[in-house]
């Protein structure tokens, strides 16, 4: 861990990376009725950003990651890329420099005392059981949202040959024999555990098949980053994945793809708030199922060269039924912010949430501020469904248009808490919001992105 000290206080590397990522006052207080109107800059996705910094302890040579924005599960990677041994530094905004030359073993309590509530520690198994022979992981526990298990990473651990011993710390895993190729079906398109195996699959000997493998934009895009630091991997149609195990692998240099989930997020604040906002480093490839609920519902968009173009073409807005789904479907992190949007649709909307068991609870506090939402916590039995229904569904029937009008909310998670301070921007009156900090997790820049857009807000301590 290189120092330096900077204004007396002593900088190490991660530290100097963290410095731009402002600390976002913990408290909101926002006067809502305005029209969002303006731009913003969206740049790299967090869930590819932070999963490429993993992927560049695989390499024997350093790593450039460019586009990566500067939030706070940036900063928790980095931090834990410290303890490894990892040099992280960035010579500009939003650049980062990774060097693996000198990796070492990490403590547990130091890695559970970094990575929080992050579920990226799970992520870190298999390179450091290529480079240590060894992964801690501290107990990840479930967040709001769900469960979150990581069975089918373990499994897939497993499968590659690695031990694992669960013990009151965590899970301690090793690769007595090193890893070795395998054939991995998953039960379910995770995104995370088919990150797990590529991430696993790259430098173990011998060829993997993985069947049912997410194929998020973000996967694709790390499949991209594997590839040029030297992998050998093949993406079939159906889903199947080929990995060819080789011995060594470089750095890449490499542009994070756009935040596709912070896209749509500005693009229902638009809709919500009846406003007009230019979000640019948006593409359609990405979004094209958003984009066609987005015009379902009555939202208009111009796709640019360099960006989308969302706003609330005057009119009402219409209900729509929507299922979330792996991609290509309409992703689980979009309805929190669209349904803001839905409550002022005439008509029944109905939300069906398929990929997580507990995605619904952000709605409390938009049904005290006069929103009509009734969760069925078991789903609901629909003839015109195309995702095939799962046990652990839910769904959301939204009424409107109903007028919302100001409450005092605190931030339950990153997606509902985005849709609290889209809700308060669109209702009548001041509203009162805290533990803010959690936004900072995935939406860079906020509060100025906010105040760009003309929002009346005040941030407190
Ligand atoms: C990634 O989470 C994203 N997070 C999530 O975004 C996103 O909602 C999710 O993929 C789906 O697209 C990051 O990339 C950091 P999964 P991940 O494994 O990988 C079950 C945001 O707001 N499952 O695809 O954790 C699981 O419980 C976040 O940016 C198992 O049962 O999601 C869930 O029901 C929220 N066992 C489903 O699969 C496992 O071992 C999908 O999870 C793994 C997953």
């Amino acid at each position: 861990m290189a120092e330096s000290s900077v204004a007396g206080a002593h900088l190490d590397d991660a530290d100097r990376v963290m410095q731009p990522i402002t600390r976002l006052q913990d408290r909101m207080v926002i006067r809502g009725g305005k029209p969002l109107r303006g731009r913003v800059d969206v740049r790299g996705a967090k869930n590819l950003a932070t999963k490429a910094m993993v992927a560049a302890l695989l390499a024997d040579t350093p790593s450039v990651l460019r586009d990566v924005p500067q939030i706070s599960d940036v900063g928790v990677v980095t931090r834990m890329l410290d303890a490894y041994g990892v040099a992280v530094t960035s010579p500009e905004e939003g650049v980062l420099v990774l060097d693996p030359a000198n990796v070492e073993r990490a403590h547990f309590a130091q890695i559970d005392a970094l990575a929080g509530s992050s579920r990226i520690p799970i992520l870190f198994c298999g390179p450091l059981l290529h480079r240590l022979g060894e992964a801690l992981i501290p107990d990840l526990g479930g967040c709001r949202i769900g469960d979150r298990p990581i069975d089918f990473h373990l499994d897939a651990l497993r499968a590659f040959g690695a031990v694992v011993d669960k013990s009151y710390e965590g899970i301690r895993i090793t690769a007595p024999d090193g890893l070795h190729g395998a054939n991995i079906e998953l039960p379910y398109p995770s995104v995370g555990a088919t990150e797990q195996v590529l991430l696993s699959a790259t430098l173990a000997s011998g060829v993997t098949e993985l069947k049912n493998a997410a194929i998020e934009p973000e996967i694709m895009d790390l499949i991209a980053v594997l590839q040029k630091m030297g992998a050998i991997i093949t993406v079939e149609p159906s889903r199947t994945i080929f990995i060819e195990g080789v011995d060594h692998l470089s750095g890449y240099t490499h542009r994070a793809m756009f935040d596709r989930n912070e896209a749509a997020s500005w693009a229902s604040a638009a809709l919500a708030t009846g406003g007009d906002i230019f979000v640019a480093g948006a593409k359609q490839q990405e979004l094209l199922t958003f984009l066609n609920v987005y015009r379902k519902v009555g939202g208009a968009f111009d796709v640019q060269e360099d960006g989308i173009r969302f706003w609330h073409p005057g009119g009402p807005l219409r209900a729509v039924q929507v299922e979330t789904d792996v991609h290509p479907g309409f992703m689980t992190d979009w309805q929190q912010p669209l349904i803001v949007a839905l409550t002022q649709a005439e008509g029944v909307s109905i939300v069906h949430e398929t990929v997580y068991e507990n995605r619904f609870g952000f709605t409390d506090a938009l049904i005290e501020m006069g929103a009509n939402i009734v969760v069925h916590k078991d789903g609901i039995e629909s003839v015109t469904r195309r995702v095939p229904r799962r046990k652990l569904e839910q769904a959301a029937v939204v009424t409107g248009p109903t007028p919302l009008h100001a409450t005092d909310m605190v931030i339950p998670d990153l997606r509902g808490g985005f849709s609290h301070i889209i809700a308060a921007l669109a209702a009548e009156g001041e509203s009162r919001l805290s533990n803010l900090s959690l936004i900072n997790r995935g939406y860079e820049h906020f509060a100025d992105k906010l105040a760009d857009l003309g929002a009346d807000f005040t941030l407190e301590d």
